[in-house]
């Protein structure tokens, strides 16, 4: 018998934007991200498809764009995103980001103590909710590190909306201006993904049959005290992995559906170790009767694409070969690449997309 298939994690988040330069400016000069792949929709090739992470692109840390300049508003619902947090290092580096984004023009809420983490929220220029959110305490705290998600977990008062201080919160800011980001605020990538679905029994069951993740927590939404909020991750019985934790808002009876578009995000895509791997999973999940398309070669990545049962699109990509693949792991991002299929097209495609400001 082969192990059974458990994803490390996520490798890549997908989102929408209407102007490429502006979300460069945001995610590459405000929060600090590497510009690591800049190349089309390879779908849509006169589209720009944007890549931003780490230094050198690690799974996990991978925030992708497509540009669509007149894409209407997306709005978040049942079998979609909410937000996307991203980590940082705790509670002081939280703050000076706080700091830099209000000095930016950015409105923020929070830090709020989620208990397992502290959080701060903003959107991006496009309106897809993001947060930052710190590393620790952990999951641990309101049960054993080896028997996360066991009890439906009440928060205590004092981390629902009454027992808060908001005018302290909002107070809240590092002292000084922050008009750099340093070493140890610098975002750690994909610290969770919340989604909505309006069945979490069923949507639980397939994060766990599909993608082998498991339950980490079971809480309630700490801004209402009322909705389900639950956690699956990689979890391997001891330790929660880095970049793998998938939340989910019960939203059992909702009629809002997900609409696609700007400042949503488009799919989350999960990590295979390579191409064998992927084909297992693609085994894996046509033998719980999901509709998986074919292999596709995205150059970095080889990909695969389907739906959770509340519509969620998801991917698997794999591992390798990676960024470095086509242009010099110290270059990433400095030119336009295309697939070896679309360089005939070279000069028409670069025509077509707004040139964007180097660094
Ligand atoms: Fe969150
Ligand atoms: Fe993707």
């Amino acid at each position: 018998m082969p192990a059974p298939l458990r994803t490390a994690g996520f490798h890549h988040i997908t989102m929408v934007s209407t102007d490429a330069p502006r979300t460069l400016a945001f995610y590459r000069d405000l929060l600090g991200l590497a510009l690591v792949k800049k190349t089309v929709n390879f779908d849509d090739p006169d589209a720009y498809h944007l890549y931003f992470s780490d230094r050198v692109g690690e799974p996990g840390t991978i925030l992708t764009f497509f540009e669509w300049p007149r894409s209407p508003r997306g709005r978040w619902g049942v079998g979609g995103v909410h937000h996307l947090a991203l980590g940082t290092g705790d509670a002081g580096t939280q703050l000076m980001w706080k700091r830099r984004l209000t000095d930016a023009g950015v409105g923020v809420t929070g830090p709020l103590d989620r208990g397992y983490f502290k959080s701060l929220y903003f959107t991006d220029p496009d309106g897809q909710i993001l947060e930052i959110a710190t590393r620790g305490p952990g999951y641990a705290i309101d049960e054993p590190a080896d028997a996360l998600g066991v009890e439906l977990v009440t928060p205590p008062s004092e981390r629902l909306p009454d027992g808060r201080d908001g005018d302290a919160i909002a107070a809240l800011t590092h002292p000084e201006p922050v008009p750099e980001v340093t070493d140890a605020m610098r975002l750690e990538g994909i610290h969770h993904i919340s989604a909505l679905t309006d069945d979490l029994a069923e949507a639980g069951a397939f994060l766990e049959g599909a993608l082998g993740l498991r339950l980490v927590k079971k809480t309630y939404n700490q801004d209402d005290g009322r909705t389900k909020h639950y956690f699956w991750a990689r979890y391997d019985g001891d330790q929660v992995a880095p970049h793998s934790a998938l939340t989910l808002f019960d939203w059992a009876g909702s009629t809002q559906g997900a609409r696609p578009g700007a400042g949503q995000t488009h799919h989350i895509a999960f990590r295979a170790r390579n191409e064998e791997e992927q084909l297992a999973w693609q085994d894996h999940l046509r033998g719980l009767g999901v509709d998986v398309t074919p292999v596709l070669d995205r150059t970095y990545f080889r990909s695969i694409y389907f739906r959770a049962p509340d519509g969620l699109l998801m991917e698997i990509a794999t591992d390798d070969p990676g960024f470095a693949v086509d242009e010099p792991a110290a270059e990433l991002g400095s030119s336009l690449r295309l697939p070896a299929w679309l360089e005939p097209r070279r000069a028409e495609i670069e025509r077509s997309l707004t040139p964007l400001a180097r660094r």
